[in-house]
This record gives structure tokens, sequence and C-alpha cells, in this order.
């Protein structure tokens, strides 16, 4: 007995009191019980960090790079009957360095979170969460293009893991992160906030849409909005390249590429290198059939077949007259090299080491898509597949999947109601989601509530790609923005941006340029000055500044 308590004694004292006016311990079982309707704890494991640096920062994730202290929580659950094994990870920072805010991280491709993002959050002084959704996601975005894991068995889907990935699991992230949170520091996060690109933009939405009181703040970046419209939608340019049989290699869509660049940079009134007006671009890729280029060394002509096969990348497939999904502004490159895995883009090919015997090189997300969850199988062979199937297989897409996968309901009231602020940017040049799909999700919601402005506001980046890279200037502190806009009610009337150098060897980085995104419809239109500086360029209807300026 007197043992006993002994050793209470000493337990209490050897953990310092924090701010929070509570004990932090690293440990599972002080925990108090985590209740959310319709799951299961299975298991908590808890570890304590010290001086932690075994961390590098990732553009989408800044944070300064710091050793940091921090408590891992991890959180495995299940809803039971449906046979998953969900895994939440929260880093909460030790020593009194918690802000008070709760950050997710959203995931990339089929990952449905990033490890990576932990640290960086961490360093900034957040209580940061992700999820797995109940599946292997790797660290390493080049290595998860494969779906399988939503297979049950050839020909049947694992319909829970796909709904947890879809939304369920997001409902369930920030409901056991904020009890963890309060249980560990005494108190719950004062503001919560979701933070995601690509898949994690598409999880963002689905946040604002279906589960609309989690988070406060919401930035959803280049989200894989229209799911199911846009994964089979984006194998346009190949299914054409079938139709001509010609499969062109990258340095002749390179070479269509600049000169289509070089035919409309200056439409926005700036000669960058930048397309910003793509709406305004009318290049026909077969005015230059037959202008040479240089292909690594090899002397060659701009072919008719390629000339229409970016003709088609840019308009988008169409089926007669109607329009089935929106193509790739004039100023997305048709493939970029990966930092660290194949090159990405809609219209990429793979050929011999002269350039030769070229054949498409599809989109993996696509690919899985299809294969694993339209068709069911292991894995698919999409070469062969004709107009006729494409458009059967992009129905399909849509009528079995678009209401589990597309986050695009427009009706965004239940979270403006209850406080919520969003901010969505996309690059003008984003090589693998066309940037129409999320403009035109935008305008509908505008449509449905013209005050939508007030807790929503979307920016477009000229040149910049899928999530970073591109010449083009990104938005540099966009959770910082939401955070004022949410803690402070300062809403953002341009996106603070800069052209960040793409990760990968430093030769690939660009000078840096500093640019305002302006609120969507509103265009950065160059009004005089130094191009890298910000001051230089104003908000405006249109890049007309003459025609602006007399109007004033
Ligand atoms: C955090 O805990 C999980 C689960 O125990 C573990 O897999 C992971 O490696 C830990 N993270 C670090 C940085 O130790
Ligand atoms: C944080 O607290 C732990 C245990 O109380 C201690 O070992 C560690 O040195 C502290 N770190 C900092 C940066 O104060
Ligand atoms: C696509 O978006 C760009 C950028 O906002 C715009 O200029 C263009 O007109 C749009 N194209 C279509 C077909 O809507």
């Amino acid at each position: 007995m007197l043992l006993k308590h002994f050793h209470l004694a000493l337990a209490a004292f050897s953990y310092f009191p924090t701010a929070f006016g509570k004990l932090q311990t690293c440990k599972g079982r002080d925990l108090p019980a985590i209740e959310v309707f319709g799951l299961e704890i299975v298991d908590i494991t808890a570890k304590e960090h010290h001086d932690y640096e075994d961390w590098t920062p990732f553009p989408l994730f800044p944070g300064p790079k710091k050793a940091i202290d921090f408590c891992n929580f991890t959180i495995t659950y299940t809803h039971p009957g449906q046979n998953d094994h969900i895994n939440v990870y929260i880093w909460l920072p030790m020593n009194d360095t918690w802000d008070g805010r709760f950050v997710a991280q959203g995931g990339g491709g089929w990952a449905a979170g990033f490890d990576m993002a932990l640290a960086p959050s961490v360093a900034r002084g957040y209580a940061v969460a992700i999820t797995d959704a109940g599946h292997t996601f790797y660290s390493d975005p080049a290595r998860q293009p494969n779906a399988d894991w939503l297979l049950a068995s050839p020909g049947n889907l694992n319909w829970a893991l796909f709904q947890d990935f879809a939304g369920r699991a997001l409902d369930d992230l920030p409901k056991i992160a904020k009890q963890v949170i309060k249980g560990f520091y005494g108190e719950p996060p004062k503001y919560s906030y979701w933070h995601g690109c690509s898949t994690g933009g598409r999880q963002g939405l689905m946040s604002a849409q279906r589960y609309p009181g989690n988070y406060q703040g919401i930035v959803a970046a280049a989200p894989a909005i229209n799911w199911a419209e846009m994964a089979v939608a984006g194998l346009w340019p190949h299914i054409v390249m079938r139709r001509l049989g010609y499969y062109p290699p990258s340095c002749e869509l390179e070479a269509i590429f600049a000169a289509d660049v070089e035919a409309c940079d200056e439409l926005d009134g700036v000669k960058d290198g930048i397309i910003a007006a793509p709406g305004l671009c009318t290049f026909d890729a077969k005015t230059v059939v037959g202008r040479p280029f240089d292909c690594e060394g090899d002397s060659r002509k701009i072919s008719a077949e390629a000339a229409e096969i970016a003709n088609e990348a840019w308009k988008g497939p169409f089926k007669g007259d109607r329009r089935l999904w929106f193509g790739m502004p004039h100023g997305t490159p048709f493939s970029v090299a990966g930092p660290w895995g194949p090159p990405s883009g809609l219209a990429s090919t793979e050929c011999d080491e002269n350039n030769q015997n070229c054949k498409s090189r599809f989109f993996a997300v696509s690919t899985s898509w299809i294969g694993n969850v339209v068709r069911r199988v292991k894995s698919v062979d999409l070469s062969g597949m004709d107009e006729e199937e494409f458009y059967r297989t992009l129905r399909l897409s849509v009528n079995e999947f678009a209401s589990v996968m597309s986050t695009n309901d427009p009706d965004l009231s239940d979270f403006g109601a209850a406080g919520g602020k969003m901010i969505t940017w996309h690059g003008l040049a984003d090589q693998l989601i066309p940037v129409n799909g999320t403009s035109s999700y935008y305008e509908k919601v505008l449509a449905l509530d013209a005050e939508a402005r007030s807790y929503y506001r979307y920016f477009e980046a000229p040149g910049v790609q899928h999530c970073f890279g591109g010449i083009g200037a990104a938005p540099t502190a966009v959770l910082d923005q939401i955070i004022k806009w949410v803690e402070q009610g300062i809403a953002p009337e341009t996106l603070a941006a800069a052209t960040v150098p793409a990760p990968g060897p430093p030769d690939a980085a660009p000078v840096v340029k500093h640019r305002p995104l302006c609120p969507y419809p509103l265009v950065s239109a160059y009004v005089g000055g130094d191009l890298s500086e910000s001051s230089s360029f104003e908000c405006a209807e249109s890049f007309d500044v003459k025609k602006w300026h007399t109007e004033l």
C-alpha cells in the first residue's frame, strides 16, 4: 500500500505541469476513452521523442527545420463489422511548444495522408494528425500509384475500404484527434484546420461538403475534385494517340509547348514565359507542323499527328458537339519530369533511348482507378482503349462512383453557417488535374450562393504545376492566411505567392518571382515596375490594363 502511494507521488512529480494546466504524459493509458459513434478503438501506442531531427521539409508542408519534442500517438480503430483497420497518427508538441491549434494534413494520389507532413507541422507548433484510411501509404508519392487494396477479390470491391478512403475516415480523423488533444493537454484545440493538395484538396472539399462542423479553416488546393470524371477524362490525349497510331516523344510535345507559350505569353501583358490568360489563347498547333526542333541532339520536324494530339489535349474530350470534360489550358506542360518518380502529365509517353518507338505513359491514378475500381481487376492495360470504350468507361465511372468520390456538391451552406472558411488555389499549368474542373465548381458555388465569397475564395496560380513546380508563383503562406481569416476575420484579398524551386536538383531552381494571386475571376495584371515584385501587379477584371484604368 505504502509503496504504491510512493510510486504515484513520484510519477506525479516527474512530469512538469504545462501552461495548459495538465500533466502531459505521453502514455496511451492516460488518455480518457475515445468515443466516436460507430467505431471501436483497437490499439493505442504512444512514444515520446526529444530533439527529433530526422526529417526533411517538403514544399507541400513547409516548416522551420529544427529539432522537435513531441508525443507520437498512434490510434488504431475499426468500424465493427466492416473488417477495416485504420491508423490515425497524431503528433503533439511537448514542453509548451503547442500553439493551441490542430492541423490535419491531407494526402496525395491514393495516399490518405503523408507521414512527412507530421514533423514540419510540429515544428510550427501545431498538434497535427493524418490518417491512412485503412490502407498502406508510402511517404514517397512515387511509390503509391496502385490501388489493389480496393479489391476484396478479383471482381469485387472492398466497399468499406473504398468509403473509408473516400470520406468516412476523413470524418473520424478530427473527431479522434480532438479527443486525444484534449486528453493530452487538458483542453481541446482552440482552432482546427485542414490542409491538403490534390487528394488532400479533395479531402478538404469532402470535409466542407459532408462533415461541415469539423474544421474552422480548410485549405483545399489543386483538388482532385470531380474524381469520377477527371480520372477517366484525363486519358483523352492517349485515346487520340491511339486513334492516330502515333505516340510523340516528349521532346516533340515540348517543342509544341514552347511554340504555344511563344504565341500566347504576352496576351496577359507580360513576357515571362507564362500563359496567364489561356482563355484568350487561340494557338493552333497545326501552324507549326514542319517546324524543326532539337530532340536531344537529333534534328526533327513537328509532325501533323503531334499537332493534332496537342490541339485535342487543349480542347479536351468531346462526343460530337458535347463537351465531356475539360482539356489542359494552353501553357500547361504535356509531361513534367518527376523529382523522384517517372515523368507525370496527361500526354506523357515513354520511348527507347533514341526517342523512337514510343508508347503511352498513362497517369497512374487513371490506370489504377479504371483497373482496380471500375473494372475490379488487379491490373489493366489501357493501350487498346478506343473512343467508344473511353466514352463507356467515363459514363460507368460517373454513374457508379461519383456520389462516393467526386466531392463536387456546390452547396456549402452548412459549412458557411458553421462559420467555416475555405481557400482553394490551383495552378493554371497543372499537368495532372486541369484547372477548369475547379473553376467550374467554384462558379456553381457562387451561382447557388452569391455571398459565398464571404467564406470561400478561389485563386488561380499562372505557371504553377500540380501542387508545386513550374516557373509561376505558388502560394507561400496559405496556411497562415486561412488562420488569419478564421482567427482575426481578415479575409485574403490576395494570396502571397513566389516561385518556389521544385524539389530535386538545384539547377531546376528558377529565379524567384513574387506575385499576388487574385480571387477568381479577378486576374493579377501587370501595372508597371519590376516584374519580380508583387507591387508591380494589381487584381483586375481583365489583363487589359489600359482599358480598366480608363474605366476607373
Ligand atoms: C510513431 O509511432 C508509430 C506507431 O508505433 C511508429 O510506427 C512510428 O515509427 C513512430 N514514429 C517515429 C518518428 O518514431
Ligand atoms: C522537454 O521536456 C523533457 C522532459 O521533461 C526534457 O527531457 C527535454 O529536455 C525538454 N526539452 C526542451 C527543448 O526543453
Ligand atoms: C479554363 O480555365 C482558364 C483559366 O481560368 C480559362 O482562361 C479558360 O477559358 C477555361 N476554359 C474553358 C473551356 O472553360
